[in-house]
């Protein structure tokens, strides 16, 4: 048995923080949201930046990434992880839900971050055209078109993937002239495609860190769906209707900081976005302690 696996059942039942991952920086935009709703909380955030973007990637390499971050996380003792990634909750969620978990530790959790984004759509548009931005991996698996095919069936849905967006922000381009090329055209290409739409949703975790690019962009009275706030919102009523994961949550208001790439760089990206200072660590394969 190797050193993760040894963790996952030394740490069982055990309380600990709540896990975060993403491929990169996006969660944090989750992450800043789950701190502000739950301060008194703890997290560990991973970021396996080594290896982002995860959006072109296939099924079977977002699968495989995810569930070494997952199964890492559970191994630091976290009783619930949250797949701040809209690529990984598409492509790799539902599986790990269904057939690792259940071998892994029965009363560990992992949640996904499109389900409750769907379930806010019906009730925040009026003219039932909606638009998804999202990386390739996820409009290709159609999981917004199928949540709301069951929640609003009535919603016309039109999608665009945003191949450019993510590696902007991993290279801390965000802000640059070549950030406003690739949003204006993206944002100017989904609209032409339905200029009907009222509402629209930044299915990508990476995106609120283009937010002021996109916001000049797009057409005014467009609204744009908070995804961190309605992640945390969620994850405060799954805590209210299931005390017995609660109780598992530690409350020392820590957050721990992880990293596949280099940690200095983290530390920097996520002291500025989180707005305290964030001192990351490097870890250098998620398959060993
Ligand atoms: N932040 C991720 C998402 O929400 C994925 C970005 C990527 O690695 O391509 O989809």
């Amino acid at each position: 048995m190797n050193t993760i696996d040894t963790a996952i059942r030394a740490t069982a039942d055990r309380p600990g923080p709540i896990g975060v991952f993403d491929s990169g920086y996006g969660g944090l935009t989750i992450l800043r949201r789950l701190r502000a709703a739950m301060p008194e909380a703890d997290f560990i955030y991973l970021g396996d930046n080594a290896r982002a973007p995860y959006g072109s990637r296939s099924f079977d390499l977002v699968y495989r990434f995810t569930l070494e971050a997952v199964r890492y996380l559970f191994a630091r003792g976290c009783p619930l992880v949250i797949l701040a990634c809209n690529t990984a909750s598409a492509k790799a969620l539902r599986t790990i839900q269904q057939t690792d978990l259940p071998d892994i530790a029965g009363y560990r959790r992992v949640l996904g971050v499109i389900r409750p984004t769907a379930e806010s759509v019906d009730g925040a548009t009026a003219s039932r055209h909606v638009g998804l931005f999202g990386t390739p991996g996820t409009v290709a698996s159609q999981s917004y078109d199928m949540e709301l095919g069951k929640l609003a069936p009535d919603i016309t849905l039109s999608s665009y993937a945003c191949p450019m967006w993510v590696p902007l922000v991993e290279n801390r381009e965000y802000d640059s002239p070549g950030a406003d090329y690739f949003v204006k055209k993206d944002i100017d290409a989904l609209f032409a495609a339905d200029s009907e739409i009222d509402t629209l949703i930044l299915g990508c975790t990476h995106y609120p860190l283009l937010i002021d690019k996109i916001r000049q962009y797009v057409p005014s009275g467009v609204r744009l769906l908070d995804q961190g706030k309605i992640v945390a919102d969620s994850l405060a009523d799954y805590l209210l209707r299931h005390p017995e994961m609660d109780r598992l949550v530690t409350r020392g208001g820590t957050t721990e900081y992880l990293t596949t790439e280099d940690a200095r760089k983290f530390s920097d990206m996520a002291s500025v976005f989180m707005a305290s200072p964030a001192e990351a660590a490097r870890i250098s394969d998620l398959t060993k302690l």
